[in-house]
This record gives structure tokens, C-alpha cells and sequence, in this order.
């Protein structure tokens, strides 16, 4: 489905400017990027400005405790879906059972070299697995081609198990490496949009790149 959601995390712009864009392209949701400063050393917490989001919010947890930002996330009324890292030292299943109590999607993300079988005992559950294509911790990065095989991995589990979660991929996505990205439900584009001036050309780019 090559659905698009956009990372706010490095702009040109400031936060609010960089919403206002973004509300005005045609891809489906926004992604946001939450530190704790101690998952990843940055920290970074956009929760005040999300108020003048138009889009559903893919919201993206990189911190070691996140039932307390469930907590207040949830109250956004444009939340889509949830994610959290696998990698946390937590009880997965009642952070996951939390966020659907909520009546949200929810999805664990997996770094670059954390292995598929730490997510295949959750998979039943997910609404989505996001395959991170960057180290988690900051924008801008290269994306990392053995995220690829993750992908695949996952969708041959998906079929062998008959199970329905989306797939993701987030960091590096560029117009010379999405066109790889078919089997991808929902692509996270952060700088290559944000770190341009022309948000809805990139936007409509990455579209036409859709069935190329
Ligand atoms: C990395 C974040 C990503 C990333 C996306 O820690 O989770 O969402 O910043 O931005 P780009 O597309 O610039 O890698
Ligand atoms: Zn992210």
C-alpha cells in the first residue's frame, strides 16, 4: 500500500510551520518522534504543538518507560497507532493490552540489529511492525539496505501465520531508495521532505514513485 507518513523530527522549519506543511500534502499520516533522553540521548517531546495536526498520528516511542507517555498520547483525538521499541526492559504484552484499552493501534519497532525473533512472540497482537532502517536517535541518516531482508522476513511470516499486522520502515527514505519499498505498508519520510522547501513537490514525487 506504500502509505506515507512524515517525521517531523528535522526540519527547516519550526515545529508548528512544519505541521502546517505537512497538513497540506497528500500523504496519509504524521509520524512523530518521541526521546526520553535515555532509549536515545536526544529528547524530544512535540505532545504541545500536536494540537494542529490534521492527519491520524503515527506516534513513535524511543524511551525505556512508555506507559507514562501512553498515558498522555492517548488523549490526542487524532492517534492512530501507537509504537514502542521491542529492545525496552518491560512487560510488552500489558504495555501493548494498555495502549488498545485506549482503543488505539498499536505496533512494537525493532532496530537495525535487534533480531525478527525478539518480535515474532507479539505478532498476533500488532497492528504494526516498524523495521527502523536507522539507528533510533536523530533524522537524517543513511538507510541502512539490510532492513530489506527484515522486511521480507516479515512478510513471510505474515503469510505462513495468516496474521494481518503492517509492516513499516522508518529513517533514510529518499526518492532513489523508495521505489524498493513495495512491500512496505506505511514508509516514514522525515528529512527528505521536512529539509526542503517544497513539501507537496517531494510528496507527489514519492507518489509517481509508487508504481515505478
Ligand atoms: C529516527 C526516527 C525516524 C527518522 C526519520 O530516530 O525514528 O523517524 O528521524 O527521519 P529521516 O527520514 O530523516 O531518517
Ligand atoms: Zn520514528
Amino acid at each position: 500500500m506504500m502509505d506515507i507518513a512524515v517525521s517531523i523530527l528535522s526540519s527547516n522549519y519550526d515545529l508548528d510551520e512544519t505541521i502546517k506543511r505537512v497538513n497540506d500534502t497528500k500523504a496519509e499520516y504524521f509520524h512523530i518522534d518521541v526521546m526520553d533522553g535515555k532509549f536515545v540521548p536526544n529528547i524530544v517531546d512535540p505532545f504541545k504543538h500536536l494540537n494542529n495536526t490534521f492527519k491520524p498520528l503515527n506516534v513513535h516511542f524511543m524511551v525505556d518507560d512508555p506507559f507514562k507517555y501512553i498515558t498522555y498520547y492517548s488523549s490526542l483525538k487524532n492517534v492512530d497507532m501507537i509504537i514502542f521499541q521491542v529492545e525496552i526492559d518491560d512487560n510488552i504484552d500489558s504495555l501493548l493490552d494498555y495502549i488498545k484499552s485506549f482503543n488505539i493501534r498499536c505496533g512494537l519497532a525493532i532496530k537495525p540489529d535487534t533480531d525478527i525473533t525478539e518480535i515474532s512472540p507479539y505478532l498476533e497482537k500488532l497492528d504494526e511492525v516498524l523495521v527502523m532502517s536507522v539507528e533510533p536517535g536523530m533524522g537524517g541518516q543513511e538507510f541502512m539496505e539490510n532492513s530489506l531482508e527484515k522486511v521480507e522476513t516479515l512478510k513471510n511470516i505474515r503469510e505462513k501465520r495468516n496474521l494481518k499486522f503492517l509492516i513499516g520502515i522508518d529513517g533514510g527514505v529518499n526518492n532513489t531508495n523508495f521505489s524498493k519499498l513495495k512491500d512496505v505498508d506505511i514508509i516514514t519520510v522525515g528529512s527528505y521532505i521536512c529539509k526542503s522547501d517544497n513539501y507537496n513537490e517531494k510528496v507527489d514525487e514519492l507518489i509517481s514513485l509508487k508504481n515505478k
